[in-house]
């Protein structure tokens, strides 16, 4: 039996992929390529290039293969654009997995882990945050992301299917291997922008609001390696097939960095000076977002192995430094 990683050639997915094979799982990847690499795809899984919301890709698969569970990555993840485009956000995010609920109900297929975000809780009310706080998106993204989380919930209700929600924080790092990592287009997540100073692609970062209620003045994010990412949905997969019941787990380190000291973190561990300019806030920031990571720990068994702030950058440099095109030159 194999598992289906959907959205396998993206960020997330491709290094799942890779943790699932190195302990020895066959592995079945389908994506649409639509922000995903062909190259980030390991060779020994089977690709199939099609989109999630083909009923008929999804009804073909499903029968050439034989799947024991699902992982779904396979959404629209940035946050600016869902609020200049919402429609593109409730297409691909919830009638994507409307569609794919359907079909492995049709198929009999009934675990699925996917991804959720730490952005269904909004500016929380008090830290670390936990499972149970109130969820408050501050953004169609978020508001997409916890719609999904009750799509499956009321379908696991009336139908023979169990599904996990990882709520991630700020995903972050590359994979030990050196042959996959982050490859955005456009980038708008902070680490891999920082780097791109060093390798030469920009001159400096903007650093978006310096006058937040925080210690020095910039947002606190929780940032947690891909790897452990990854760790995380084989553990997920493993307690539904252990008969664990629906839930949803936070996903991160609960150690929050504020931009500022990411910046000086990547200085020492590249080297290289990062000049930075002030700009005002970006709209629909939360100040601070640290996840309690306790319920997960407790239920799969998480323990995280790239904790270390220095060493989720060196391994994003490694990548970055190696990879200045990301992969288009694989
Ligand atoms: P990504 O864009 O690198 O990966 C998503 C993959 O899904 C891509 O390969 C893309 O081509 C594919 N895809 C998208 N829509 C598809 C469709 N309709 N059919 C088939 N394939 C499709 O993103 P990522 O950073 O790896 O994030 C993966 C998941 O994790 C997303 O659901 C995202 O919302 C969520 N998430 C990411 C972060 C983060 O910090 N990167 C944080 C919280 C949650
Ligand atoms: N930032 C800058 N300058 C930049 C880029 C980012 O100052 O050039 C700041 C942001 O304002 C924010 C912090 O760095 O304060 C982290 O920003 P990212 O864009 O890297 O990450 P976010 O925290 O905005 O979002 C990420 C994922 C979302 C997820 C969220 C949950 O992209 O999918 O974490 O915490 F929902």
């Amino acid at each position: 039996m194999a598992v289906l990683v959907l959205g396998g050639a993206g960020y997330i997915g491709s290094h799942t992929v890779y943790e699932l094979l190195n302990q020895e799982y066959d592995v079945v990847v389908a994506d649409n390529l639509q922000t995903g690499h062909q190259g980030a795809v390991h060779k020994d899984a089977r690709f199939y290039q099609g989109d999630v919301r083909d009923t008929e890709f999804l009804d073909q698969l499903f029968q050439k293969e034989s799947i024991e569970g699902v992982i779904h990555f396979a959404a629209s993840s940035l946050v600016g654009e869902s609020m200049t485009n919402p429609i593109k956000y409730y297409n691909n995010n919830l009638y994507g997995t409307m569609v794919l609920l359907n079909m492995m109900i049709r198929h009999g297929i009934n675990k699925i882990v996917f991804s959720s975000s730490a952005a269904v809780y909004g500016e929380p009310n008090s830290l670390p945050i936990r499972e149970e706080d109130p969820k408050e998106p501050l953004n169609t993204y978020g508001e997409t992301k916890l719609a999904m989380e009750n799509m499956m919930k009321w379908t696991s209700k009336a139908h023979d299917l169990q599904y996990v929600a990882l709520r991630y924080f700020n995903a972050c790092g590359a994979h030990s291997s050196g042959y996959i990592g982050e490859d955005h287009s456009p980038e708008s997540h902070l680490i891999p922008i920082i780097l791109q100073v060093p390798n030469n692609k920009r001159d400096k970062i903007s650093i978006f609001g310096t006058d937040y209620d925080t210690k020095d003045g910039t947002c606190i994010r929780d940032y947690v390696h891909v790897t452990d990412l990854a760790q995380a949905h084989i553990l997920a997969l493993q307690y539904l097939i252990h008969g664990g019941k629906s839930d949803s787990f936070n996903l991160g380190n609960g150690v929050g960095f504020s931009v500022a000291e990411i910046v000086e973190h990547a200085r020492k561990v590249t080297g290289y000076d990062i000049p930075v300019e002030k700009e005002h806030r970006r709209a629909g920031d939360p100040a601070v977002l640290i996840a309690s990571k306790t319920k997960a720990e407790t239920i799969l068994g998480w323990k995280p192995a790239y904790g270390d702030i220095d060493t989720i950058i060196a391994s994003a440099w490694k990548w970055h430094k190696a990879h200045p095109n990301g992969f288009k030159e694989v």
